[in-house]
């Protein structure tokens, strides 16, 4: 038996027809090639909804892929309540915010998700929560004022994302284990830095092949130019979902 496919294509261009492209080859068609796409800050602050519905239309949505909404959101609750209010009409089935926002302003995003949902008819989204930037470090961290390792802080800020009531959290391939661990098995571990066997890890420090972190316990993997990038961007995303089990792409 298949499983789904756990993969979600980071589509990291401005250039809408490249984008609309990228995503109708691999995920376009009776057999998408992707589990899900995922589009940026960058992409909607300069084309917002419309370019969502141009780039990722009805006809490719329809086949079941899935939507990650990856804008990072941070402010006050009833500013971020008021950020979820405005895409819900796109159908995202993910969304982030930052963790670091607190709990009041997961619980206000959770409550605004749900009660949108609910009005226009939609699957609920899930909201992951970003913890630490992978681009801080010990010493980045340090200056912000939160001391200790940044792990720690990772450990902190998943346990306070799953208490305040968000579906899972954004890590790295490194934390994968020890958040699995602690966030149970329900949890979305949506994980970054994803390279298969062979491939550029371009500015990637700490990769990991697909099929590691799945035995690792990641629920789904990102991964952007090793399939955008690629020669044949359908025959790459297969690649990969063939090697984390997934037979019917
Ligand atoms: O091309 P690549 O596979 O490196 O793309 C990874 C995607 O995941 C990019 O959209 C990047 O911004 C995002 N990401 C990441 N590392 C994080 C968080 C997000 O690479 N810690």
């Amino acid at each position: 038996m298949s499983r789904p496919n756990p993969v979600y294509c980071a589509v990291d261009t401005v250039d809408l027809a490249e984008a609309a492209t990228l995503i109708r080859r691999i995920a376009g068609g009776a057999r998408p090639a992707v589990g899900g796409v995922k589009l940026g800050l960058e992409f909607f602050l300069a084309h917002g909804a419309p370019g969502v519905r141009y780039a990722f239309p009805d006809p490719v949505r329809l086949t079941g892929i899935g939507f990650f909404l990856d804008l990072k959101l941070h402010d006050i609750p009833n500013t971020v309540a008021g950020g979820i209010r405005a895409v819900v009409d796109l159908a995202p089935t993910y969304i982030t915010l930052h963790a670091a926002g607190g709990r009041a302003m997961m619980r206000a995003a959770v409550e605004e998700t749900g009660a949108q949902a609910l009005k226009r008819g939609l699957p609920r989204p899930r909201l992951l929560g970003v913890t630490v930037l992978t681009s801080l470090d010990d010493d980045d961290l340090a200056a912000t004022g939160v001391g200790g390792a940044p792990s720690d802080q990772v450990r902190r800020l998943a346990l306070l994302a799953r208490e305040s009531g968000l579906d899972g959290v954004i890590c790295s391939p490194h934390e994968i284990a020890p958040l699995r661990q602690e966030c149970g098995p329900g949890f979305v571990l949506m994980v970054p830095g994803i390279r298969p066997q062979g491939s550029a890890a371009g500015d990637q420090k700490r990769v990991m092949t697909p099929r590691q972190a799945v035995a690792l316990g990641a629920s789904h993997l990102v991964v952007g130019r090793p399939i955008s990038q690629a020669s044949d961007p359908r025959a790459a995303a297969e690649a990969i979902a063939r090697d984390v089990g997934v037979n019917d792409v």
